[in-house]
């Protein structure tokens, strides 16, 4: 993974002004969320995109286009559709939570002990996108999954699934949406403000919440990853009330560009 170049100079740029200081503060949060996205536009649609294309391409046009090799690697109870939707969800799940950690780590100081302010911030912003490609896969796959037998339309359209489990699978839906939003929230920041763009941020805790429902809920065999929602859930709810407790949940707070980082 490519640390963002913009981020790099961000150190000496301290060193100078202030070599006593410099040694151990990092840029504060504020100065961190004002800085450019760490993927560039055109990367992530290419991403998005390629995943969309190849998902559709394994369940429309493998199936049709090569009925002879798709039987023989499928099978008669073709199950690898499934497989492959549950490992992306898994990954897609994981990335969503070390985007989290990752985001608090930066807003809550942490990030100083390791791996600092801008590595924090490139590794923030590259497993929330990477998250989502990995989401988008996960659902569109599905498609090709006889037993959870989804429309393209019941895959899109949140709570428009009828058949298992379709609350829950739901609440995946919205948070698809949800990451799709706050992720391209990025590249639209000077557009919108920042007072707006911080509030779709915070939305990032409503929408990691629904995902855990989700994996717990919809997973049709959570005992194995049971330990590891708990252990994800458990570090979020840590260093969220870290946060609190360090640097204040009000974001008048990171507002105040002012206020020294230490
Ligand atoms: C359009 C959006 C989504 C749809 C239609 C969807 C659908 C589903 C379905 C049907 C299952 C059950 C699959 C099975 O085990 O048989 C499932 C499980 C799961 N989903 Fe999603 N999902 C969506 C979004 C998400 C998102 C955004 C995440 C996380 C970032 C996620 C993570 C998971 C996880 C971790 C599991 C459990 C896998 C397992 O235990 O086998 N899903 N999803």
């Amino acid at each position: 993974m490519s640390v963002n170049p913009v981020t790099q100079p961000e150190q000496p740029a301290a060193t100078n002004r202030a070599p006593e200081r410099s040694k151990r503060a990092a840029p504060s949060s504020s100065d961190l969320t004002d800085l450019p996205p760490a993927m560039p536009l055109a990367a992530l649609l290419i991403l998005l995109l390629g995943t969309i294309v190849g998902a559709l391409a394994a369940v429309i046009i493998l199936p049709a286009w090569l009925p002879g090799l798709s039987a023989s690697l499928l099978g008669s109870e073709p199950k690898a559709y499934w497989y492959l939707s549950r490992s992306s969800a898994v990954v897609a799940y994981t990335l969503l939570w070390l985007s989290m950690v990752f985001g608090l780590l930066m807003t809550n100081r942490l990030a100083r002990l390791w791996p600092g302010g801008p590595g924090a911030f490139d590794l923030h912003q590259h497993t929330s996108l990477l998250g989502l490609a990995f989401a988008i896969f996960h659902a569109l796959i599905l498609l090709g999954d006889r037993y959870i037998s989804a429309t393209i339309d019941q895959i899109v359209v949140p709570f428009t699934y009828s058949g298992y489990e379709p609350f829950w699978v739901g609440l995946g839906q919205l948070s698809l949406y949800g990451m799709g939003v706050v992720g391209f929230s990025f590249y639209v920041k000077q557009w919108i403000g920042r007072a707006l763009w911080r509030l779709i941020h915070f939305l990032s805790f409503a929408i990691w919440i629904l995902s855990l429902l989700h994996a717990i809920m919809s997973g049709s065999d959570t005992e194995l990853l049971t330990g590891f929602y708990w252990f994800s859930g458990g570090s979020v709810l840590f260093l969220t009330i870290y946060r609190i407790l360090i640097t204040g949940w009000p974001a008048s707070r990171l507002r105040d560009k002012s206020q020294p980082s230490s």
